[in-house]
């Protein structure tokens, strides 16, 4: 079976009505990065970081997968799909995909402030000062702060280095490393990158850019590649 590697941002979220971060009414226009997703910002006020992620847990209870994840689902009729996803929600859970990778963690679950492997689903219930792991220590999100270590980068690197086919949907490739895995991409691989921004992209070869949403672009592709 063919291997087609998936790396999702947040603009394949976004047709479910999950904000972006740096588009014109993005996240971190409304909140500052130094104030919520920095360690630092936890040290300072836990209490609002806390509150910040249980905003999004509850917008994320409300929403839906969308066309775009639905059809990365339905390639998994073909391929052996991997999707490596820089979003913390559970769309591409919800929409089915069996392979998902968090780089940047994930919204339903939190862990202890002390020891990094006790970690548990809540599902999309807040969390608040108080609350803590069974060794009665503080919990926070499980979410990587910037500034802090990406764990599974290097897995991710190795499986993008297998890639048939590798995608990139939504997102702006600003934020490193996950915006240097394209460059793991094997130069035969057949790559493509999907966004209404269309950016350019340097010194990767085979790379066609297809200006469009991903609720719309993503069922095209996926349609090309299950006929082909
Ligand atoms: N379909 C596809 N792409 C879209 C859509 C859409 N409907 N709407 C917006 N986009 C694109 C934008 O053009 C932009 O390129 O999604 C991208 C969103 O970029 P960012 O807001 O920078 O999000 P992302 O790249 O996922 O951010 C990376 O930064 O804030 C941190 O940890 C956070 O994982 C996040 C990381």
């Amino acid at each position: 079976m063919k291997k087609i590697v998936v790396l999702t941002g947040a603009g394949v979220s976004a047709e479910s009505g999950i904000r972006t971060f740096r588009d014109s009414d993005g996240m971190w226009e409304e909140y500052s990065i130094e104030e919520v997703a920095t360690y630092d910002a936890w040290l300072k006020n836990p209490a609002l970081v806390l509150d910040f992620y249980n905003k999004r847990r509850q917008q994320l209870a409300k929403v839906k997968p969308n066309a775009a994840h639905l059809a990365l689902k339905q390639l998994e009729e073909k391929y052996d799909v991997t999707i490596i996803t820089q979003n913390v929600d559970d769309l591409h859970e919800r929409a089915g995909s069996s392979k998902i990778l968090h780089l940047h963690g994930e919204l339903t679950k939190v862990r202890s402030t002390v020891d990094q492997n006790l970690i548990y689903d809540i599902g999309y219930k807040d969390v608040g000062l108080g609350d803590t792991c069974e060794s009665g220590h503080q919990l926070r999100p499980h979410i990587v702060w910037f500034g802090e270590a990406v764990p599974m980068i290097e897995h991710a690197a190795e499986i993008v280095a297998e890639a048939d086919v590798f995608m990139v949907v939504g997102t702006s490739l600003l934020v490193y490393p996950a915006a240097g895995l394209i460059y793991y991409a094997p130069p035969a691989s057949a790559k493509y990158l999907i966004d209404p921004a269309g950016m350019h992209v340097s010194r990767v070869a085979n790379l066609e850019v297809i200006r469009k949403k991903a609720g719309e672009g993503v069922p095209e592709l996926v349609d090309m590649l299950m006929n082909n």
